[in-house]
């Protein structure tokens, strides 16, 4: 990856990002957990940070939030820079993190009330806020009752409104919805949705896809401390290229002998599903759809159904994850620096 060195005191932010990180680096020993990381959120938009686990999410979340120094790099949120304006940022931001944060002895009313307190809110508004959030997260009639007594899901509920209690301009969710049941998860979405709709930008990392092609507008894919790809989900759909065959044959008893012809013409990524009764190919290019039809119909196999689909954003996770991060890197960025 290109990257144009600058003095940190010669770069700002650039208008139009809520959140600029350029080259950030944090090692733990010998543990990379970032080993430099650049990646924009546009203001008012929903950044999906995907990655396996060990990635470096949490590690980024935390240098975004001013809780880890990094090592090397530098990172703007809001137009705070996280080293050099760490109050002035931390005023901007709203957190969740990976693992509940809520005051145990007090009541979810108590903890919404007095973080809204906290963060400077008149007592009527943080009142209302407090109400608000404890409706929109299902938790009103548990409000009274001591956060110590709450189910995981519930925490998790409390400590997403907690985050959202002042309205901050960039909010941090660091995988909001592991653990939650369906309805819950489209609450929290619907939420989400509501704050980028009021102004807030949001930086959500994730391990379902289904919430990241529900909620983010950009995608960027972290594996071992590094961006190994970044873009809409369609272009990252692009990116990895593998459009997937599946052919089902007329006859399943066949499946074992087409696939053995498709492996002799060199397509080794066939694959067969006994159970399913299709044969399953990778696609890399549109001329191995072509020499497949070409095999399949030369040895006059009956053919059932034969259909193509785009792989999903679980497939180009997959894909892209387990493949080595200097085959898989991103097209340098396209940017020149006045
Ligand atoms: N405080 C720490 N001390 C030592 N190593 C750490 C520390 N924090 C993180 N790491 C290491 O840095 C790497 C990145 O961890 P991080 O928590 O950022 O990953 P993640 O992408 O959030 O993973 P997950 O999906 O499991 O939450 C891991 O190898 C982790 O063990
Ligand atoms: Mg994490």
């Amino acid at each position: 990856m290109t990257r144009i060195d600058i003095a940190p005191s010669d770069r700002g932010p650039r208008s139009g990002n809520a959140v600029e990180v350029r080259g950030i680096v944090k090692h733990y020993g010998e543990t990379k957990a970032l080993d430099g990381v650049d990646l924009t959120v546009r203001q008012g938009t929903v950044l999906g940070v995907l990655g396996p686990n060990g990635a470096g999410k949490t590690t980024l979340v935390r240098v975004l939030s001013t809780l880890v120094k990094p090592d090397a790099g530098t990172a703007y949120v809001g137009g705070y820079d996280v080293l050099r304006q760490p109050r002035q940022l931390r005023r901007t931001i709203g957190l969740t993190g990976q693992y509940a944060s809520v005051d145990e002895l007090l009541s979810g009313y108590e903890n919404l009330y007095l973080i809204g307190r906290l963060l400077d809110l008149p007592a009527k508004e943080a009142k209302a806020r407090a109400t608000e959030l404890l409706e929109r997260f299902s938790l009103t009639e548990a409000a009274k009752r001591p956060a110590k007594t709450y189910s995981g899901g519930m925490r998790r509920r409390l400590d997403l409104a907690a985050s959202m209690i002042g309205r901050p301009r960039v909010l941090y969710l660091d995988e909001p919805t592991t653990g939650l049941d369906p309805r819950t998860r489209n609450e929290v979405w619907d939420e989400v949705q509501r704050m980028v709709a009021e102004g807030s930008t949001v930086l959500l990392t994730t391990q379902y896809m289904e919430e990241a092609e529900q909620l983010a507008h950009g995608l960027t894919v972290i594996d071992r401390g590094r961006v190994i790809a970044s873009g809409g989900v369609s272009e990252l759909k692009t990116q990895v290229g593998g459009r997937t065959l599946h052919v089902t044959p007329a006859h399943t008893a066949e499946l074992p002998e087409m696939a053995r012809c498709l492996h002799e013409a060199g397509l080794t990524a066939a694959t067969v599903s006994e159970d399913a009764g299709v044969l399953t190919v990778q696609l890399a290019d549109d001329e191995q759809l072509t020499t497949v039809v070409g095999v399949l119909g030369t040895r006059s196999f009956g053919i059932a159904s034969i259909d193509t689909k785009l792989p999903s954003l679980d497939e180009v996770f997959l894909a892209i994850t387990a493949k080595p991060a200097v085959t898989a890197a991103p097209t340098p960025a396209k940017e020149t620096v006045a």
